[in-house]
């Protein structure tokens, strides 16, 4: 497959797209099985009650999901958010999806008083470039806990604020 970034566009995914959720994910090959089940129940909760506690936008060409990106606000704070899981199909990295992807998160988030965005990762190397990609968006590191996931597998909090 190949995803051309002019003719992406954005909108809300629906629980038929599922299926192209777990593709995305298990591609990646980033996520343990327990991982991916979290990132589908996320999805789940953005396709039924959309805006609760979670919202999804997907990235489509045509009707072909090739990314997508689960957010939702933090509870028992005023204006921060969680930006929970994002991904873009790996035929289609580095084309600027994910970018667009959170983009369109953060003017979501702006819109409903967000004023601080929080995104949690691992320290491992294979996740170097999801680090480039959140620094290269103007996130910055804001914790880490060491061996939180795992021996030698620190978590990594990046936080933007939104203006
Ligand atoms: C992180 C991810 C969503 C980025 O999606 P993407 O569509 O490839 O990202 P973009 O093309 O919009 O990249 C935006 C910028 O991020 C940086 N970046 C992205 N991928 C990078 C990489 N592999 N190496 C270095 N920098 C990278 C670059 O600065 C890039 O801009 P440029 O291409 O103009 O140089 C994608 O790599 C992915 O799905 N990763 C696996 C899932 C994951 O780790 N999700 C986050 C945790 S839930």
């Amino acid at each position: 497959m190949t995803v051309k970034p002019s003719v992406v566009t954005l909108k809300s995914p629906a629980a038929r797209h599922r299926t192209r959720v777990r593709e995305i994910v298990d591609a990646t090959g980033l996520f343990r099985p327990e991982e991916v089940e979290i990132a589908l129940e996320v999805f789940d909760g953005a396709t039924e009650e959309p805006g609760v506690d979670y919202t999804a936008i997907g990235a489509f060409e045509d009707e072909y999901l090739v990314g997508f990106v689960c957010f939702g606000p933090t509870s028992g704070t005023v204006g921060t958010w969680d930006l929970y899981w994002i991904a873009v199909d790996p035929a289609g990295h580095r084309q600027g999806i994910g970018r667009k992807l959170a983009s369109a998160c953060e003017r979501v988030m702006a819109g409903n008083n967000g004023r601080l965005v929080v995104a949690e990762t691992s320290s491992r190397a294979d996740y170097g470039p999801t680090r480039a990609f959140y620094e290269a968006l103007g996130y910055t590191v804001a914790a880490r806990v060491a061996d939180f996931y795992a021996q030698q597998d620190d978590l990594v909090v990046y936080t933007k604020r939104l203006s």
